[in-house]
């Protein structure tokens, strides 16, 4: 009678939990590949959907990450383990008052030109769903958590890269996306999907989100560096990137290719001419020429439905080290 009674108990017991998991997988269907970027903020409804949850990472912070996308991590932190390579987070899901701190310390340290390159507005940023995750490296017992510091570890963040897919995650800002993503490159900042089908497309193709979700038309655009002796590849990225986050102010324009016109362009009659332009006294300018085709409806003054070639770009090297657009057109 006893045992009967305890056997009761238990299905009855096992009955409730499994009901209780019912019902709350019921209640929960996040959209996990929500969209927010520069031009789509959280949806309002998010709030109450979010289901988080709470730890205390190496360096004594409170980390707050939404519930799969910690399950998922733990069993990725617990692959990179094996592997020799230990990480934490640094930060995950953000109110709208922090990510503003963010803003103040970074602008503070950084600057406003940098800050603006990696961290978003309040309202615009992903880390608000919970479902970003910034990692940051533990190496030799040492917390490796400063942006700088981290960038100098290529091969560790390869490694980590290559597992995200595994385990649903993503990496979000990639270097030369900066166009598509309006971000820099952020090793460190990975995204959960919940999905590692979608994961390992994203990966694998070296898309955006952006471009999966067909919120941007993200074609390749070829690039043609030149054989440069006054220029660094690098260089010659940045200037790229500059045109290329242009074109995507562009609206309906696609850009297909970027040509460097070579360091004959930096002469004495062009450094005359961009400098009585800009009232400056550059010594480094750049010249490129892009292809690209405009939309049907056309784009300001260019023409609609037509290939462009040749189009030109110039720009010039301010004594901060930054590129910027001095003139464009034909
Ligand atoms: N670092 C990313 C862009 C953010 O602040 O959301
Ligand atoms: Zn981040």
């Amino acid at each position: 009678m006893r045992k009967l009674t305890i056997v009761a108990l238990t299905v009855l017991l096992g009955l409730l939990v499994i009901g209780g998991c019912a019902q709350k997988n019921k209640d929960y269907d996040l959209d996990y590949l929500v969209l927010v970027n520069k031009l789509n903020p959280l949806p309002d409804d998010w709030e109450d959907k979010i289901r988080t949850v709470s730890f205390t990472n190496t360096v004594g912070n409170n980390v707050e990450v939404e519930e799969r996308a910690y399950e998922a991590y733990l069993k990725l932190k617990k692959d990179l383990k094996k592997q020799g390579i230990y990480v934490d987070l640094d930060s995950a899901r953000r109110s709208i008052a922090e990510q503003q701190q963010i803003i103040d310390d970074f602008t503070e340290q950084y600057g406003a030109d940098y800050t603006e390159k990696v961290v978003a507005k309040p309202g615009l940023s992903e880390h608000h769903t919970g479902l970003a995750l910034d990692l940051y490296l533990i190496i030799d017992g040492v917390n490796v958590d400063e942006n700088e510091d981290m960038m100098q570890y290529p091969d560790i963040w390869e490694v980590i890269h290559e597992k995200l897919d595994d385990y649903g995650f993503i990496l979000r800002y990639l270097p030369e996306k900066e166009h598509i993503t309006g971000y820099a490159y952020e090793p460190w900042h990975i995204r959960y999907v919940n999905d590692k089908e979608i994961a390992k497309e994203i990966m694998d193709k070296g898309i955006t989100l952006e471009g999966y979700l067909g919120a941007v038309n993200e074609t390749e655009v070829s690039l043609d560096y030149d054989k440069s002796v006054l220029y660094t590849k690098a260089e010659l990225d940045e200037v790229f990137t500059r045109i290329k986050c242009q074109f995507a102010s562009w609206e309906g324009v696609e850009l297909h290719a970027l040509r460097y016109a070579g360091d004959t362009c930096n002469n004495d009659a062009n450094l005359a001419w961009v400098n009585s332009l800009e009232g400056k006294n550059f010594s480094r300018i750049i010249e490129v020429f892009s292809d690209f085709h405009t939309p049907k409806e056309g784009y300001g003054t260019l023409e609609p439905d037509k290939d462009y070639q040749d189009y030109q770009w110039w720009l010039a090297c301010g004594e901060d080290g930054d590129w910027d657009i001095v003139s464009f057109g034909y």
